[in-house]
């Protein structure tokens, strides 16, 4: 299969769970693109009601020449229903239109929706084949590939979940003109985070390209998408299941956490969090020993431009890491975190709170 020539294939090599991620303009209407799906007579495309008015009509019309019964569950929007309600929603949709196990579930939307909807996939009847459909810039480079998914708990985030692959990802990158800045800008940070932690002239590549990537210039995103899907496709495939490698995706996203939890979700973005957060990763790894001066200053230079919030919030040194402990890289207690040891190159290392501390007084308050 080879969706429209101007358009690119990034394989997530996984064995018999391997798929491709489809990127370029005008995916979700080129038909190419959804040929070869898993042969079902239901497909189901769970949204919400922000995307479905934008998108869903387009999505349906393609799944309309491959499916006898497409059905849409369209769920209210934001992080707050990425729970076990909106879960139940879509399980009640499954089962009152009695799906069977061959239902392809589709998720048209951000990383709230994929992340919800692969779960769903993953539970109903033991597992269904689903695609995801990202339509957030954060979704394209980082959540609709991989296979992590998740519900919130009120007493964690993404605390319920699976890996659960999906079978295809069609990265449409029309869907993004309509995506708002603040979204937009939260979605690079997560594009900056594959230079310092996997390929350095990446890093330059955005640097020299961020007024054309903050002006949605359809090359510069295509190019920022495939590399960053390339990386993620290059971690994931040696390690799917985090049992060392991929921990480095988590770049900045420690700090980042404690900043999203202190202040309650939904304050502050996540990819906003992870840009701060990545500041804060690369001081450590200066402090460290492992990293020049020069490095920090840097990510901030690049974090600022991007539109992205660099200081943190005042929370005080003993909040940070009070919730910096319940990170899922924690181990035994002990915070661990992404450093940067040389540019394009990461690794975990536990540290001392009180530098810690002088980081986060550095860069917080
Ligand atoms: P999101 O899904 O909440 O989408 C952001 C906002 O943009 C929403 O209001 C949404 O309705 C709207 N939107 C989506 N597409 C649009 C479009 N094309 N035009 C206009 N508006 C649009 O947020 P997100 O940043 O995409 O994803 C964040 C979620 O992803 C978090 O729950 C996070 O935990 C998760 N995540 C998962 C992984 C993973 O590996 N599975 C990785 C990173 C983040
Ligand atoms: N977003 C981090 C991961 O997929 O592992």
């Amino acid at each position: 299969m080879s969706p429209a020539a101007a358009s690119h294939t990034v394989p997530i090599e996984l064995g018999e769970r391997s798929y491709p991620i489809h990127i370029g303009s005008g995916l979700l209407t080129d038909p190419v693109a959804w040929e070869g799906l898993p042969r079902a007579s239901t497909a189901v495309v769970v949204t919400n009601v922000t995307v479905a008015p934008l998108y869903l009509a387009r999505v349906r019309q393609m799944l309309q020449v491959h499916y006898t019964r497409v059905v849409d569950v369209v769920l209210p929007d934001g992080e707050e229903h990425k729970d076990w309600h909106s879960l139940n929603t879509v399980f009640d949709h499954l089962l009152g239109q009695a799906c069977d196990r061959r239902t392809v579930l589709f998720a048209l939307g951000g990383g709230v929706i994929g992340d919800l909807t692969g779960f769903a996939a993953a539970c109903y009847m033991r597992g269904v084949p689903f695609v995801q459909l990202p339509t957030t810039l954060l979704a394209q480079v980082d959540s609709s590939v991989g296979g992590k998914t998740a519900v919130n708990h009120p007493m964690g985030k993404n605390m319920i979940g699976a890996f659960y692959q999906p079978q295809r990802v069609l990265c449409d990158l029309d869907v993004l003109r309509t995506l708002p800045d603040r979204e937009y800008s939260a979605g690079l940070a997560e594009v900056i985070k594959y230079g310092p932690i996997a390929d350095a002239p990446f890093l330059d590549w955005i640097e020299a390209n961020l007024p054309a990537l903050m002006a949605r210039d359809p090359a510069a995103l295509a190019h920022a998408v495939r590399r960053s899907c390339e990386i993620k496709a290059w971690v994931v495939g040696q390690d799917e299941r985090e049992g060392g490698l991929r921990a480095i995706l988590n770049f900045g996203h420690t700090f980042g956490h404690a900043i999203e939890a202190g202040l309650g979700y939904g304050e502050w973005l996540h990819g906003e969090a992870v840009g701060c957060g990545m500041v804060m990763a690369a001081e450590l790894s200066h402090r460290l020993g492992l990293m020049p001066a020069g490095f920090v200053q840097r990510l901030r230079d690049v974090a600022q431009r991007a539109g992205l919030p660099v200081r943190g919030p005042d929370l005080g040194v003993p909040r940070y890491l009070e919730l910096m402990r319940v990170d899922k890289k924690a181990q035994d207690g002990e915070i661990r975190f992404v450093v940067i040891e040389s540019l394009g190159r990461a690794g975990l290392r536990g540290a001392p709170d009180a530098l810690v501390g002088e980081v986060i007084a550095a860069h917080a308050g």
